[in-house]
């Protein structure tokens, strides 16, 4: 499915060239949840923008080849990789906020993502169900100009209203009312084909009220649901391939563990591969089938997960095996209560 061979990124610091990725290989077959592990800043998050090609200007992929699929995609054109991302491989980030529009509601950004890559089912559902494709909203421009058109517009009418100038204010206070009244007026058009599969996207991913949250702003979700909405723009374009850069960093330990069995249903319901990027060795034990452990831009040993678990080869894996806090049996018999008697 996605094959890496022999990786080398490279960043132009002040300092110098930074070789991020040192040769890195890695072969995400069909149908599996592959793990990522390493430390902080050993090249997992530049792997996976090395192969979305989403790395900074100061980044180059020097050698090595990419293929999805059987197709190269090492040196694809950036309308290509318009269509692999989210197309062919769902991307998933650590923090959903920073991911998500802030000023488009949750509706607008699956439906833009919908739009892009599943038109024709679109068209398809609408002719079906003799419905609008799209919900035609009259009167209205993008949510990002008309957002700053109403700042603007607050904004003077502030100002004026300061000056002890109201009259001149208005106009722009007609302004916030005209954006008003034809949102109001327009409030109960009927659903689209568009609407329906936002809702059908949402519920993939067992979010609770999906019409509700639909209308939503992101910052108006709690952390887990804003995770849910991320997976589930990372699914509406029907990848075949998931790739999630730490999903569960920034979420509390329950929600994580309701991401994660949401990541292996969805999986198993897909038959999708999942690339997993943590560095969290609990997450890949319970997640993963194979996993590759990565140190200083290099994978050094990659197998079976329960076959790393139990024999390590590689000295650094081995280091950060026995890194992992022990329970139960051989917590009792840490050292201090045999020293001391117990307390
Ligand atoms: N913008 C940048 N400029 C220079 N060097 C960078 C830049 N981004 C990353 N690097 C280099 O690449 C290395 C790998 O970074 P990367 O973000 O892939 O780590 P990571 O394994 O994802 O860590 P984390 O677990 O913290 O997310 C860093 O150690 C750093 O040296
Ligand atoms: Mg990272």
């Amino acid at each position: 499915m996605l094959e890496i061979e022999g990786l080398e990124t490279h960043f132009k610091t002040y300092d110098g060239v930074v070789r991020a990725l040192d040769g890195v290989d890695l072969t995400v077959e069909d149908g599996e949840i592959f793990g990522l592990v390493g430390e902080t800043g050993c090249g997992k998050s530049v792997t996976c923008y090395s192969v979305l090609k989403l790395l900074p200007g100061t980044a180059e992929v020097v050698k090595g080849s990419i293929r999805l699929n059987g197709e190269d995609i090492t040196d694809a054109s950036e309308e290509r990789m318009r269509k692999i991302r989210g197309g062919k491989i769902g991307i998933i980030f650590q923090d959903p906020l920073s991911a998500l529009n802030p000023v488009m509601t949750v509706n607008e950004q699956i439906g833009e993502i919908l739009a892009l890559h599943q038109d024709e089912e679109l068209r398809e559902l609408a002719a079906d169900r003799n419905i609008p494709t799209y919900r035609s909203k009259n009167w209205s421009l993008s949510p990002g100009f008309e957002f700053t058109i109403m700042a603007v517009c607050f904004a003077f009418l502030a100002l004026f209203t300061m000056l002890g100038q109201f009259a001149f204010g208005l106009p722009f206070l007609v302004m916030i009312g005209f954006f008003f009244l034809r949102d109001y007026l327009q409030r109960d058009l009927p659903d689209s084909a568009l609407d329906l599969m936002v809702l059908d996207a949402l519920s993939r991913v067992k979010m609770p009220d999906p019409r509700q949250v639909a209308c939503s702003y992101p910052h108006e979700l709690s952390g887990g649901m804003q995770q849910r909405v991320m997976i589930a723009m990372a699914l509406a374009g029907r990848a075949r391939m998931l790739i999630a850069d730490e999903p569960t960093t920034a979420l509390d330990v329950t929600i994580q563990a309701q991401i994660l069995q949401l990541i292996k249903d969805i999986q198993k319901e897909t038959g999708m591969s999942v690339l997993l990027i943590t560095h969290d060795l609990g997450v890949v034990a319970e997640t993963c089938e194979r996993v590759a452990v990565m140190y200083a831009g290099r994978i050094v040993e990659q197998g079976p997960a329960d076959e790393i678990f139990t024999n390590p080869r590689h000295e650094y894996t081995k280091s950060l095996l026995a890194s992992i806090p022990k329970g139960g049996e051989e917590r009792l018999k840490a050292p201090h209560t045999e020293e001391y008697g117990a307390i």
